[in-house]
């Protein structure tokens, strides 16, 4: 007990509380930061994942929500909980490429075959080792949850990827993401995500790439009129947690939240298909154009990326080859 409420006051902001009841505990509530709307799908995710951890731990461990970047941008996010301000974040693979290299792999463009490739990574001997991959960075992976494909929008249609050159394209800042719109033609702008909408509004940017529900609910959709599904990526969401909040959970606590996150990995699933669905719509009835380009060429941009990954590369290489193996 002793050594367990002295672990728990050094968590910086985290509440002790100790029961009336007989069976006195000491309750620790994690703050978790992401930058999205309480109506995105992710932050509904994550609200079910909190609620059950806190049945299964019998009000042991709290997550409480910080949502629409309140406590920060995503990067400002991930520093302070390297810092120790805050506990968990839920952020992407394009953004954890800087924390951890081989996140790169979800950012690579026409990696995965379809969603079924894309869960099945996730959820398989690779997935894992890569969300336990940023220990050494202060914090590691607990769940991915389901962030469909990302494709550009702008005030025009793409077609192909000689419709993107000479644009200034806002893209996350990650390696893999700039050097992917280089080999499209386009210029590469790295800019956080809750700047965009005056960036694109301002001309600062001319185009940017995401998922719809992201497009939608941020209303890009005000300011680029065509969404083209050339479906260039499939970048997880990633839920983090720092390794000195994970550490000072109980073993039986620790399981819990696995299983509590799993659940909510899978409920994910569902409430995106939803979420693409209806925000498509909405984006529609804001007068955005939904294009489907043929993506052949689109492949054949990006093919250098690959040729040259066993030289500059052999890590990132390996895990494209095991990425490549699943089934
Ligand atoms: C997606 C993702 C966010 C990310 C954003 C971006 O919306 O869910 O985590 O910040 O893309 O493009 O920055």
């Amino acid at each position: 007990m002793m050594i367990r409420k002295s672990v728990l006051t050094a968590l910086i902001g985290t509440a002790l509380t100790i029961g009336a009841s007989a069976s006195a505990f000491a309750a620790t509530t994690f703050k978790l930061s992401h930058n999205h709307p309480r109506d995105h799908a992710v932050h509904q995710a994550m609200d079910s994942m909190a609620k059950e951890v806190r049945e299964l731990t019998n009000g042991e461990v709290r997550i409480r929500i910080y949502p629409d970047a309140q406590l920060g941008t995503q990067r400002e996010s991930m520093e302070l909980m390297q810092n120790g301000a805050l506990d968990m974040v839920k952020t992407n693979a394009a953004e954890l490429e800087a924390f951890a290299p081989a996140y790169a792999a979800f950012n690579l463009p026409y990696l995965f075959r379809d969603k079924a490739h894309y869960y099945n990574v996730q959820e398989g001997a690779v997935g894992e080792e890569i969300l336990a991959s940023s220990h050494d960075s202060g914090f590691i992976g607990v769940t991915y949850y389901d962030a469909g494909a990302r494709s550009f929008y702008t005030s025009k249609p793409i077609n192909t990827p000689e419709d993107l050159k000479g644009l200034k394209i806002r893209v996350q800042p990650s390696p893999s993401a700039i050097s992917m719109v280089q080999a499209l033609g386009g210029n590469a702008t790295p800019l956080a995500y809750g700047e965009l909408y005056t960036a694109l509004q301002q001309g600062v940017v001319d185009a940017a790439e995401n998922n719809i529900p992201s497009f939608s609910l941020s209303r890009h959709g005000e300011v680029s009129k065509y969404f083209s599904l050339d479906e260039h990526t499939m970048v997880p969401d990633v839920l983090v947690i720092s390794n000195k909040a994970y550490d000072g959970l109980s073993e039986e606590n620790r399981a819990a939240l696995k299983t509590a996150a799993n659940h909510s990995m899978e409920l994910m699933k569902k409430l995106w298909a939803e979420s693409e669905a209806k925000e498509r719509a909405n984006a529609e009835k804001l007068g955005v154009k939904f294009i489907t380009p043929n993506k052949t060429a689109f492949v054949e941009a990006v093919q250098p990326m690959y040729d040259a990954l066993d030289e500059t590369n052999p890590d990132l290489a390996e895990i494209v080859e095991r990425i490549r193996a699943v089934q």
